[in-house]
């Protein structure tokens, strides 16, 4: 895609990954919060009215634990919102590219490929899936990228959060028992470029490399110590081994690669 031929509208654009989407896409339309995704109406009317070439849907509810407690409202935005979202895009003759997560398994399976069955084991898990179907539902033109374990410079992630427990405990318990690919948001990002171009259809995108949380830790940190996930209960339950897999598109880096450039604080899209 040549950046800045065509008209791009991008909706949740002040969060961890929309904030590098607004460095790979200058001069796209940006939505934060002002435009809740959960106003059928004005979100139909915003995109129908601004009649975009692509629209890419960043806006979500993230907190996996929250959801749990929150139910409707997980639903809502992460699920029921993609119906109407993807009909405005439908009307307006616009692409729509979504991001999802590999919290549509259960983990159960080493590896999961596009095709693959999905059987969410959180209400986080459910909800995306449910925006997957609505999308899938009701339009033809989508690209939905499931990705996993982000981090980025703007936004709360594990990997500020382990520097900051080092500093302040001697020993920081990290599991060693649930297995996924992390993944940059400034790699992402780049690569949803080259995702508009492609075929519709699901994507499944991440740096390469599987390990741990632990093992993510230990890359962090010097003073990370494993534990299993019955000494660190949580309220939502985590699928086991949820690794992507992208048979469609050539892959990204190594995630120790990408890891390297976000502890140098170099992010190359802002
Ligand atoms: N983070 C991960 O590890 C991860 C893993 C797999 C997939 N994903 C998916 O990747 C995408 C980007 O994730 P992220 O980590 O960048 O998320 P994020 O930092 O939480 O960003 C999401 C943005 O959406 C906004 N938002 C929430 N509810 C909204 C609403 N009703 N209307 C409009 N905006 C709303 C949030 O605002 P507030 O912050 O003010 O609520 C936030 O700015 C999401 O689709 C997520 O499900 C994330």
């Amino acid at each position: 895609m040549v950046v800045g031929t065509v008209k791009i509208m991008i909706l949740g654009a002040y969060g961890m990954l929309g904030h590098n989407l607004q460095g790979v896409f200058p001069g796209a339309e940006c939505f934060g919060k002002e435009l809740d995704i959960t106003e059928k109406e004005v979100v139909l009317k915003t995109i129908t009215a601004s009649k975009p070439n692509v629209v890419i849907n960043a806006a979500a509810y993230t907190d996996v634990d929250g959801c749990e407690d929150n139910v409707d409202h997980a639903l809502r935005v992460n699920g029921e919102a993609l119906a109407y979202i993807a009909t405005a895009c439908c009307e307006s003759g616009a692409k729509l590219v979504h991001f999802s997560t590999d919290y549509v398994f259960d983990g159960t399976k080493q590896e999961y490929r596009e095709s693959d069955a999905t059987n969410p084991i959180n209400v986080y898990g459910r909800s995306k899936l449910l925006g997957e179907q609505n999308i899938m539902e009701h339009m033809e033109d989508y690209r939905i990228i499931r990705t996993s374990w982000l981090f980025g410079r703007h936004g709360k992630n594990f990997v500020d959060t382990m520097v900051g427990l080092a500093g302040r405990m001697e020993q920081v318990k990290v599991v060693n028992d649930q297995f996924g690919k992390p993944t940059y948001t400034a790699d992402l990002a780049q690569k949803t470029a080259d995702i508009i171009d492609m075929e519709p259809g699901i994507y499944h995108i991440t740096n390469e490399g599987v390990c741990s949380w632990y093992e993510f830790a230990s890359a962090i940190i010097p003073n990370a110590v494993p534990c299993n996930s019955e000494e660190f209960v949580r309220k939502a339950r985590r699928p086991e081994y949820s690794v992507l897999v992208n048979t469609k598109t050539g892959p990204m880096r190594h995630w120790r690669d990408a890891l390297r450039d976000y502890l140098k604080g170099f992010d190359g899209t802002t």
